[in-house]
């Protein structure tokens, strides 16, 4: 979800609207506003930020002081009720929260038997009618009856709160979610992320966990739960406005695939200097012993950045011979898994705030293990959570389905592979060279590749009725099958698997008919012969195969449907090359669906919920 508020002296509509449609590739099943103007008023609507603002035109939105939120449902179906703002029982107060509250229905029972009264399915009314209650009770100040209910709720939150009883105060607290405050001049912003703030201001603060900031009266003030004052840590933020609008793309999406020649040199920039074939990466370089006798390596990620943790087993395993494991950040946390203080562990985020990667490094953390981050946005919870990290510098991701940022994530760790094996003098030197050599021109082999868009777009018009789909790739191409699946899930609901080509047969072989798209992801690489072996099979049960193979390969091209010629590279590189096709058919499958591809129903860009 998305949070957005404003207290200043502007207008806070326009600013609150414009904030949550930056935002709302976060989250975009309802959306709210709250606005005070002597009343509190608050308007929601079930749908796009867009539906909102249609619903307030004819209201009365005047106001300097307001929040907004873009809601990803957890609890409680989409509609207008559990859309947020939500007001307590006497209409005075009104929340916005992401998150989740953990304990709400023993909550909720009591404050029934109080008297409070629910309109809506969601764990934030009940924060609110909490809140309230306290203050009632005890007759306190708004913000101390936020504190006093912070010390009563289990999960995890991101709120604003504003109070018809109180015209010129905005309270807000965070904790497991994100929440930036940007500091403007006589004006302040509340924020889930910095990127609705960045046009008026590059002040920021990243709030911390259980810290409770209150505007009031134009001043800033900002306590920890416990009601000690802390001094705030103002940030300059680097981010141009350009990065976070379309420019000229029909999607984020398309303007981000075609980003990656530049993000992925962005993300190698500054790490590699060519001239004595040297490689350092500032994050690393305290670890680097650490990680060179490391008996062990475990990457803990969620989703797409999952996947590029699949690359990086075969990276590192193979280039600095340190055995690793790669796993769910939602399934380790659970399964009381074996780590102890000589593990390194990689946790690999975009957004930086996915929960259950958060969870898997306290965990982790807890057991004594030095946990090393690999984000893309500046600032975010995991960056500050880990020891030491590496940023991606992909630039801002709003697409919901990953591109750029897992081949930024892909570079970053193959550096990290070429740091601890030359460290450890598991790569001959020149291999070492060589593969410098050869990532040095990933950037233009990515660039030749983009323009196969037009073959690829042609190709996607003669399956996008496809109802199944399965990719195939073996060794480093693997994980990109995995990829490529779930990018074509995520934007264009078409059911689609991954496999290891060799284990098709082994179960899904048995889908396979006339009907049967197949894209295998044939490169030249030590598996090469083998593929070809299940290419066969496939047109043998009649399957249509689209074939990502390299340029001038010939025996491949004679049995496949469709051929997709990528350039030549090493296969430990092979995954920046190979995955951007399978991105671009996606992409243009989910456009002639007519499916909104920035946005696909049901997801949400950073989920901050378990
Ligand atoms: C969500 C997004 C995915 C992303 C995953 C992990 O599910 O929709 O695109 O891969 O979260 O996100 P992270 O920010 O931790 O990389």
């Amino acid at each position: 979800c998305g949070i957005v508020a404003y207290v200043g002296h502007r207008e806070a509509c326009p600013i609150i609207i414009k904030g949550l449609k930056r935002l709302e590739y976060r989250g975009y099943d309802s959306a709210g506003i709250a606005l005070m103007n002597g009343e509190l008023n608050v308007y929601k609507k079930k749908g796009k930020v867009s539906e909102l603002e249609g619903f307030i035109a004819d209201k009365n939105v005047h106001g300097n002081i307001g929040m907004g939120h873009t809601r990803w449902a957890t609890h409680g179906e989409p509609n207008d009720v559990n859309a947020h703002p939500h007001y307590s029982t006497s209409g005075k107060i009104a929340i916005i929260h992401n998150g989740i509250i953990e304990n709400y229905a023993a909550l909720k029972t009591l404050l029934l038997e109080k008297g409070h009264t629910f309109q809506s399915d969601t764990d934030s009314e009940v924060f609110i009618n909490l809140i309230e209650d306290i203050r009632t009770t005890t007759n306190c100040t708004l913000v101390e009856a936020v504190r006093l209910a912070l010390h009563e709720v289990v999960g995890a939150y991101a709120i604003v709160v504003l109070s018809k009883d109180d015209p010129n105060h905005m309270v807000a607290a965070r904790k497991g979610s994100p929440l930036v405050v940007g500091v403007g001049e006589g004006e302040y912003f509340f924020a889930s992320d910095a990127t609705p703030i960045i046009e008026y201001t590059n002040d920021v603060i990243y709030l911390n966990d259980y810290e409770i900031a209150v505007v009031k009266d134009g001043k800033l003030d900002i306590r920890t739960k416990e009601d000690v004052q802390q001094t705030p840590y103002i940030q300059r933020l680097e981010l141009a406005l350009e990065s976070i609008e379309k420019g000229g793309y029909e999607h984020f999406m398309l303007k981000e695939i075609f980003e990656q020649p530049r993000s992925i040199l962005d993300s190698m920039r500054g790490r590699m200097i060519a001239e004595n074939n040297h490689l350092m990466m500032g994050g690393i370089r305290e670890y680097e012993n650490k990680f060179a006798n490391a008996q062990r390596i475990l990457i803990v990620a969620c989703g797409t950045s999952w996947h590029a943790g699949l690359v990086a087993e075969y990276l590192i395993e193979d280039l600095a011979r340190i055995p690793v494991e790669v796993e769910y950040a939602s399934e380790f946390r659970y399964r009381n898994p074996i780590v102890n203080e000589n593990d390194i562990v990689i946790a690999i985020s975009q957004s930086g705030e996915t929960a259950d990667t958060l969870a898997a490094i306290e965990l982790a953390k807890s057991k004594g293990a030095t946990i090393f981050g690999i984000c893309n946005v500046v600032g975010s919870s995991i960056a500050r959570a880990t020891d030491a990290g590496a940023y991606t510098h992909a630039g801002p991701e709003i697409g919901v389905a990953s591109t750029k940022a897992f081949t930024a994530q892909v570079t970053v760790l193959t550096l990290i592979a070429m740091i601890i094996g030359s460290k450890r003098g598991t790569i001959e030197t020149s291999k070492l060279h060589q593969l410098i050599a050869e990532l040095e021109q990933i950037p233009a082999k990515v660039e030749e590749t983009l323009k196969l868009d037009k073959q690829i777009e042609e190709i996607s018009a003669i399956y996008k009725d496809a109802t199944n789909f399965l990719y195939l790739g073996r060794g480093y191409n693997f994980p990109v099958a995995l990829e490529g699946a779930l990018k074509l899930k995520e934007i264009s609901y078409i059911h689609a698997e991954g496999y290891p080509a060799a284990e098709m047969k082994h179960g899904p072989i048995a889908l396979i008919d006339e009907q049967m798209p197949v894209v295998v992801i044939a490169t030249k690489d030590s598996s090469y012969e083998k593929i070809v072996s299940n290419v066969q099979e496939v047109k043998a049960r009649k399957g249509k195969v689209i074939a990502v193979v390299t340029e001038g390969d010939t025996t491949i091209p004679a049995m496949a449907d469709h051929v997709i010629e990528i350039p030549e590279t090493s296969e430990h590189l092979m995954p920046l090359l190979s995955v951007v096709p399978l991105q671009l058919l996606s992409y243009h499958i989910a456009v002639m669906r007519g499916c909104n591809v920035d946005q696909p129903r049901n997801l949400a860009k950073s989920v901050t919920v378990e």
